[in-house]
């Protein structure tokens, strides 16, 4: 593989696989494929080397572009979407745009021109697990993680539409022979992530002299991975995976929202409780948790990120010490939060 095309290049997770391709397989030339949308940032792969990468400024659902691009390329992974939970709820529009019509393009273009593809989707198709306290012994039984085989139930705009790119990708595999896989990934964190999410938010947060805030309870429980092992896990999967095959990918970080925000305040040397509990969210999933070993058997894939407490530490030093990328943004997302209640 000596050309490849990431979509969403200039994006959290997109940006951090780049970077990881560049650093470690000197052979391969990227080309990103990005729509800047407020998401997007070039500032995100500053510092690569001019040589091994290029940025195309376009629109995955742009099918002359994207039939341009992916006549001259031997895969295309493809990172792009519309991607926060929250903004789904208040337009879903450009979900449907972007995460499915954009999907479907790409598809196109890699069917007339033969090219692997590879697609990073979200545990989100799944719906959620109940609540450990609420299974049977703890849930310490089998069955408590979601798997490939588990039963697609988005409950969102937004994991309804990674749900629906999903279904066209197997169809593309079985009725046109399409060379693609399937990765779904549990939450990620690390730095250059936006601060409307969680993570990040609560920082940034804690950095403007403004408390943190809790949906609900924050029972809720995600699956937290660091981005530099989804980028990992990832690279694997295209180089190794099996054409037509699902691979979940998680490191068994599972850990409640009320956790999370404590040790973000107790890490910034706060008050334990110095945060606001705020409307919750609609149809707030309840726990994702992964069961990975398809990936980490077959392909030999296995985390390396697995402190949490340290990976969120360093990530809290990327957003203080990167105050230029994130400050100008700060007051536009925690407007849009507060006209929600949250
Ligand atoms: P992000 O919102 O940070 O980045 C998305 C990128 O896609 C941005 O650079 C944006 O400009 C670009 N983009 C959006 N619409 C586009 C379009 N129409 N054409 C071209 N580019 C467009 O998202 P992220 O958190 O980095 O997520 C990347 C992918 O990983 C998504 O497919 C998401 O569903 C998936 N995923 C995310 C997580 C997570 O925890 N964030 C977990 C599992 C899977
Ligand atoms: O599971 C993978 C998914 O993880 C990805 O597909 C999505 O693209 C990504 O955004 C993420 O979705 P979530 O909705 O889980 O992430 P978010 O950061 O928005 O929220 C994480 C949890 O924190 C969730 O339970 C909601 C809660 N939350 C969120 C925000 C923004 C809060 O309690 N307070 C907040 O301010």
């Amino acid at each position: 593989m000596k050309k490849i095309i990431v979509t969403g290049g200039a994006g959290f997770i997109g940006s951090n696989f780049v970077h990881y391709v560049i650093n470690n397989h000197p052979g391969v030339h990227v080309t990103v494929l990005d729509k800047l949308t407020y998401a997007g940032n070039a500032d995100n792969l500053k510092g690569l080397p001019n040589n091994r990468y290029e940025l195309v400024v376009g629109d995955i659902s742009d099918a002359e572009l994207v039939n341009k691009l992916v006549s001259d390329t031997d895969a295309v992974v493809h990172y792009a979407a519309e991607s926060h939970n929250d903004n789904s709820l208040e337009d879903p529009f450009p979900f449907v745009q972007t995460n499915i019509l954009g999907t479907y393009t790409l598809l196109e273009a890699c069917r007339k021109y033969g090219v692997r593809y590879h697609h990073v989707s979200t545990d989100e198709v799944y719906g959620d697990l109940p609540l450990r306290e609420d299974l049977p012994g703890n849930g310490e039984g089998e069955g408590e993680k979601f798997t490939a085989e588990t039963p697609y139930n988005p409950s969102s705009p937004y994991s309804s539409t990674k749900a629906g790119s999903d279904l066209l990708v197997k169809a593309w595999v079985r009725s046109f022979g399409l060379q693609a896989t399937i990765s779904n990934c549990s939450n990620n964190y690390g730095p250059y992530q936006h601060i409307e999410k969680f993570i990040p938010r609560q920082i940034t947060n804690v950095l403007s002299g403004i408390r943190p805030k809790l949906y609900g309870e924050g029972k809720n429980v995600r699956d937290w991975i660091h981005t530099n092992d989804h980028s990992s896990a990832v690279w694997a999967i295209l180089t190794k995976g099996r054409i037509g095959e699902t691979y979940l990918i998680g490191a068994d970080g599972e850990e409640d929202n009320k956790t999370v925000i404590e040790l973000i305040l107790e890490l910034m040397c706060q008050p334990k409780y110095a945060y606001d509990h705020v409307t919750d969210r609609a149809g707030h999933d309840l726990r994702y948790a992964i069961d990975s070993t398809k990936l980490r058997e077959e392909l030999g894939w296995k985390p390396e990120f697995t402190d949490f407490k340290s990976g969120l530490a360093d990530t809290i030093k990327w957003y203080q010490e990167n105050e230029d990328w994130w400050k100008a943004e700060k007051a536009q997302v925690e407007a849009f939060y507060a006209n929600k209640g949250q």
